[in-house]
């Protein structure tokens, strides 16, 4: 008899979070004969996941609600019981955190495994017969090497497929790109497991969009993919400095550079720095990898985008001291936007977290605004940059404002730092009246309109750009 079922009827997902929630409730929506399963160790995120308020999922993506209505309780299931799901499940994604490593080799650099070393000795533990075993965590090239040795040195009575599946989805659209990817990749070398996995994604994705690769391939395309999208960001980020030189408009050379069919006009818009749990730590990886194997300037290429992504969050914060008369003592500024892009209440690596710091190290009194980040998610992340860098200390204060008007009164300066949609439409005419005089407006995200800040006195400054009225 064949250890492999005839089609996959029960999935376990290790790992409740960005990924791991929204990725099983697409499969549950588009598979409904198979009973999904995620679960988690950390309980208060699963009951959030169970929570009968759809607003208090413990993830905010446009349409994730909907789904999670459609299918919870029917064929998609939130627990923390990790070892019964382990044992019930033909196949199991691993959705958790592999951040990067803190201490010991590669601090600094490495992804750091640990998180999925405790799943795959869980899994040996737990499993029974064939189990496969899904890398769906961006992990370092040949981690599948690890998890086969792992659960094969644990479980003598059972078998297991290890299969590369990297997940692409970006934050914000998550549901958007999972229900329509450009691509789903499958790395493997047991053909049998790898067409199990690709009858799942078929049910609702296009087969020539499946992508059969070696599972060396499937790992390293996940970094590369991931360090290709930040190096364009970083590229444009260097330009926008130049066109404030020379009087160019980073959103005009933009446009121009990704009207090119070779170029195109994705991922070419400047900001504050690019934030977000994925590229700083997946571009830290590749550059480990590199400096590893030997090849010193290879490695070298790709630290230098994360290189720029730093200078681009100093340079930010250190024209607006300029600007404001080269002292922040004192001074209110209001930010609007602690999300690390908008449509999400991520905060991870946030350009904010680095901009507001150096901005309180300067004296300056900060009102944060964001529409969908939590007080609490900006301390904690305050602090754990504190906890990185010991020397470091908040010498001013800063406080939340639940709406825009209390962020922005008396303010001396408003600083765009996320393009919500709310920001887009704000009428400055009427924000003058509130603001400390001269006011000013740094734009990160070039989301303020010209009609809205023509007939006031406000100083803006947009960035990429010498121009900006008033200035
Ligand atoms: P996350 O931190 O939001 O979620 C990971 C979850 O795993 C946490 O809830 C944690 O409690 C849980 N977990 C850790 N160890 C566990 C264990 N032993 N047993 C059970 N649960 C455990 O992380 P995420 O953003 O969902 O990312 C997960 C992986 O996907 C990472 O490797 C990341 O690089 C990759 N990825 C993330 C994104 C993204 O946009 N966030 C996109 C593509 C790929
Ligand atoms: C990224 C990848 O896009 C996704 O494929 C992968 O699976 C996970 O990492 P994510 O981090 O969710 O997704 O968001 P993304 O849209 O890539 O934005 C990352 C950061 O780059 C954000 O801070 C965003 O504001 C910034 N960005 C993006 C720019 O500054 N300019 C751009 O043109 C695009």
């Amino acid at each position: 008899m064949s250890k492999y079922p005839k089609s996959i009827s029960r999935i376990c997902c290790i790992g409740a979070g960005y990924v791991g929630g929204p990725t099983m409730a697409v499969i549950a929506k588009n598979c409904p004969n198979i009973i999904v399963n995620v679960v988690d160790v950390d309980v208060e995120r699963i009951m959030g996941w169970n929570s009968s308020d759809l607003k208090k999922l413990p993830i905010f993506e446009p349409g994730l609600d909907k789904v999670i209505q459609d299918t919870r309780g029917k064929n998609l299931f939130f627990s923390t019981e990790i070892s019964r799901e382990i044992e019930l499940s033909d196949l199991i994604f691993l959705c958790v955190n592999t951040p990067t490593k803190n201490r010991g080799v590669g601090a600094g650099k490495a992804i750091d495994l640990k998180w999925v070393e405790i799943c795959a000795r869980e899994i040996a533990k737990f499993s029974k017969g064939h189990t496969i075993v899904v890398e769906k965590s961006t992990v370092a090239v040949r981690t599948a090497d690890v998890l086969e040795n792992i659960l094969n040195a644990n479980s003598q009575k059972n078998s297991f497929s290890v299969l590369s599946n990297p997940e692409f989805l970006s934050e914000g659209s998550a549901i958007e790109d999972l229900q329509n990817p450009d691509r789903v990749l499958i790395g493997g070398v047991d053909e049998k497991a790898m067409d199990l996995l690709k009858e799942i994604y078929a049910n609702w994705v296009n087969e020539d969009k499946i992508l059969k690769t070696n599972i060396w391939s499937s790992e390293l395309s996940k970094l590369t993919s991931n360090a290709f999208l930040a190096q364009r960001i970083s590229s444009i980020n260097s330009i926008s400095a130049l066109c404030e030189k020379t009087g160019a408009d980073i959103d005009e050379v933009s446009k121009s550079i990704g009207a090119d069919n070779r170029l195109g006009e994705d991922f070419l818009k400047a900001g504050p720095g690019f934030g977000g749990s994925c590229f700083q730590k997946d571009i830290l990886n590749l550059v480990y990898l590199c400096e590893f194997f030997n090849l010193p300037e290879v490695s070298k290429y790709w630290e230098n985008v994360l290189t720029i992504n730093n200078w681009q969050k100093n340079r930010i914060s250190k024209l607006i001291v300029e600007k404001l008369f080269g002292t922040l003592n004192g001074k209110k500024i209001a930010i609007l936007g602690f999300s690390f892009k908008a449509n999400t209440n991520d905060t991870r690596e946030s350009a904010a977290i680095r901009i507001c710091l150096n901005l309180l190290e300067e004296g300056a009194s900060l009102f944060i605004h964001d529409p969908k980040v939590q007080k609490n998610q900006i301390e904690n992340e305050f602090k754990n940059q504190q906890m990185q860098n010991n020397s470091f200390e908040i010498k001013s204060s800063w406080q939340y404002s639940e709406n825009i008007n209390d962020a922005i009164q008396d303010a001396n300066a408003v600083l765009i730092l996320t393009e919500w949609e709310e920001y887009r439409s704000i009428d400055w005419k009427d924000k003058e009246e509130i603001m400390s005089s001269p006011a000013w407006i740094f734009d990160t995200r070039s989301v303020t309109e010209e009609k809205n800040l023509s007939k006031t006195k406000l100083n803006f400054w947009r960035l990429g750009n010498i121009n900006t009225a008033n200035n």
